[in-house]
């Protein structure tokens, strides 16, 4: 039966939401030693090792499951999640075949790229899961600054942008047992050293990538490190409830306030107004027209000027 399982584990050095669906329906009492054998495979260019040496952190990452090709960081991660793995463990894979962006939109994620997802095993009030997507913001604006990035900025909520192209996305997703948020994962997706061909037409335009930008190619391995280090350091301030502090940081490299905006918020909710502020739980203060004031909790931002 082991060996079973773990050869649908490595089934074609993949791991497909179908291989979890198979995986999913074994019943057997030690699964969760077995899920350790995964994220074990031999990569090209990510190395567990290399971030493991450098990494300085309490928890972060000290977990890694690292792949060559999966469907999607997020959804591994969920897999993981339920099969108790340690708090702040980290999916990494060198390409992803079925990515999901926000909105049910799907995300490009050639080789090349840093995509990753961190599973946090912690009970979150669903009021301040927002606020755990800005962070995840600051701590990769702030992990740019460090290999060199003059000015990432962040437009609300969550795309980090450079020289007014989106460099990277993320992805926050909560699993919730009985209404209660038990488990969140982090997906985090930085367009690091691709060609442009790579990735659809329609995209290219408002893209770039850290290489274009540096013009260099930074290592992805101690990007990966700086970044979990940075990550780790803003969600101990979210753990401390010191918000005020979080949002400090994400104001400063704000793409979004002072600008006018066209709000898409849910149930097609369409407004024009001019971005006055951010609000104590990450909501998006914005002016209408008639000079009332709207929070946007969640939706798209189209900027306007
Ligand atoms: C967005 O801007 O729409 C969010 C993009 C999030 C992409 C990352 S890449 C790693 C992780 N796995 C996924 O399937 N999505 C996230």
């Amino acid at each position: 039966m082991k060996e079973e399982i773990i050869k649908l584990l490595k089934l074609e050095g993949k791991l497909s939401d179908e291989t979890i669906e198979e995986i999913n329906t074994i019943d057997i009492s030690d699964f969760s030693n077995l899920v350790k054998e995964i994220g074990k495979e031999k990569t090209n260019y990510i190395k567990a090792e290399e971030i493991s040496k450098e990494l300085n952190t309490e928890y972060i990452g000290k977990e890694l499951y690292v792949f060559k090709e999966v469907s999607s960081t997020n959804t591994v991660a969920k897999f993981l999640s339920n099969n108790n793995v340690e708090n702040g463990s980290v999916v990494i894979s060198e390409k992803q075949t079925d990515a999901r962006g926000r909105s049910g939109k799907s995300w490009e994620s050639p080789l090349g790229g840093v995509w990753l997802s961190i599973i946090l095993n912690q009970d979150v009030d669903h009021s301040r899961l927002p606020l755990i997507t800005l962070s995840t913001g600051v701590a990769v604006a702030k992990a740019l600054e460090r290999i060199g990035i003059k000015n990432p900025e962040i437009k609300w909520p969550n795309d980090i942008m450079i020289n007014d192209k989106k460099v990277c996305g993320i992805l926050t997703e909560a699993i919730a047992k009985f209404n209660t948020i038990e488990n969140v994962i982090i997906g985090v997706g930085i367009d690091a050293s691709f060609d442009m061909n790579e990735i659809p037409e329609d995209l290219q335009d408002g893209t770039t990538t850290l290489e274009k930008e540096l013009g260099r190619k930074e290592n992805e391995n101690t990007l990966i490190t700086i970044f979990l280090e940075e990550f780790e350091k803003i969600i101990n301030l979210f753990n401390e409830q010191e918000f005020e502090k979080i949002l400090k940081e994400w104001r400063k490299r704000s793409y979004t306030i002072g600008k006018i905006v066209e709000v898409r918020a849910p149930f097609n909710k369409y407004y024009d107004g001019y971005v006055v502020g951010i609000g104590k739980e990450g909501a998006l203060i914005v002016e209408k027209i008639d000079g009332s004031l709207e929070k946007v909790i969640s939706g798209e931002c189209i900027i306007k000027n």
